[in-house]
């Protein structure tokens, strides 16, 4: 069975994709922008990492000592269209008088980085504010009166002190609250899901009226992905709001995913995986979500960008992160980079309605 089931799962979804509009972005045209390759640009990368004043270190790979420069130089090609250029002052005006928010785990800290940047150097004239803490950062150009924020958020559902302990709510989601009236939302999680040990910050799960030690992280996921889908169903109203959820963002730390040998990792990669598609398959947790988002009845735009940024195995920080870090980073991206592609598509999603 193998490669025919797949192809004709494949071939099913797409169709019911494009019948209901849900879930993955078509063009009017039927172009899918997420399908695709990276092509060699000399025109990239969109800006300069050293000309953007408020870059973390952890992303700053440059400045870090990262010595090759190809993985600046790649653009997304999809195969069907030609994505428009980003237009910083064009994107300001569009969000004239608005608010923009992204709220997830530092992979959405990545992306929100990425666009104060993008910004910042299309516009490096116009007056700016930022503010940087552990629970909201805002970035605002008063001129235009728009707020970029990134509200960190690892879970989207609460994680509550009690006497037992840190329970980890999956039907709880109070930080809804914070969302409403934000124009433009775009959502992540899923890289804390996985961590155990010191790094896992919750001592119990609640699920239901059952209160557990652990349970299987997809299943936890999928629920707390399906307390956001109904929290989103009922607050949501989509003349006023677009929602966005950010696809799994890979790492890259098993260099069997991609053919190589699974002592390889990110280390040392400095171009990417031609062609469009990833030998290593897609991530269970991307499938996850692409099952929720399905379920959903307010329009959310899935940014698409799991299997875009799987080529990307020389997008990374490696060594040359650093953020709180020691050694080798796989999992987040340097910048300029890809998260910046992220930002493009971002861009061109929301002109296209
Ligand atoms: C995309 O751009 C290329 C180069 O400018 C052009 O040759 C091609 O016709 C464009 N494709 C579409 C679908 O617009
Ligand atoms: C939780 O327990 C209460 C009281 O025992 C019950 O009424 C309720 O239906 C239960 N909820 C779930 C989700 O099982």
């Amino acid at each position: 069975m193998g490669w025919s089931f797949s192809i004709s799962v494949v071939l099913f979804l797409a169709l019911l994709f494009q019948i209901h509009g849900s879930g993955r972005s078509f063009a009017e045209n039927g172009c899918d922008l997420f399908q695709g390759s990276w092509v060699y640009d000399d025109s990239y990368p969109l800006y300069e990492s050293s000309l953007c004043p408020f870059i973390e270190k952890q992303f700053d790979c440059r400045n870090n000592g990262r010595p090759d420069k190809f993985y600046l130089k790649y653009r997304w090609q999809p195969t069907g269209c030609n994505l428009t250029r980003f237009n910083g002052e064009d994107f300001l005006m569009r969000l004239k008088g608005k608010s923009l928010m992204f709220v997830g785990d530092s992979l959405s800290l990545n992306q929100w980085q990425s666009l104060t940047c993008m910004l910042h150097t299309a516009l490096p004239h116009a007056p700016y504010n930022i503010v940087r803490n552990e629970g909201v950062s805002i970035l605002t150009f008063p001129s235009y009166n728009v707020k970029l924020m990134f509200s960190r958020n690892a879970f989207l559902v609460d994680i509550v002190g009690e006497k037992i302990g840190r329970v980890l709510k999956l039907d709880s989601i109070e930080a809804g609250e914070t969302w409403k009236g934000i124009d433009v939302l775009i959502f992540d999680s899923w890289h804390w899901w996985v961590h155990t040990g010191r790094k896992q910050p919750w001592d119990f799960i609640q699920d239901g009226n059952r209160t557990v030690r652990d349970m299987d992280r997809l299943v936890a996921y999928e629920k707390a992905l399906n307390t956001w889908a109904k929290w989103v169903d009922a607050n949501v109203n989509p003349t006023q709001t677009r929602v966005f959820f950010q696809g799994v963002s890979p790492d890259h730390a098993n260099g069997h995913e991609w053919g190589a040998s699974a002592a390889s990792t990110c280390e040392g990669q400095t171009r990417p995986i031609l062609g469009s598609r990833y030998p290593g398959g897609t991530q269970p947790a991307e499938l996850v979500l692409e099952k929720v988002l399905r379920s959903m009845q307010k329009p959310v735009s899935l940014l698409d960008i799991a299997t875009l940024s799987q080529l990307r195995k020389d997008g990374h920080p490696s060594v040359y992160g650093f953020g709180g870090y020691r050694g080798l980073d796989c999992s987040h991206w340097c910048l300029a980079g890809v998260p910046d592609t992220w930002n493009v598509l971002l861009y061109a999603l929301l002109i296209q309605k």
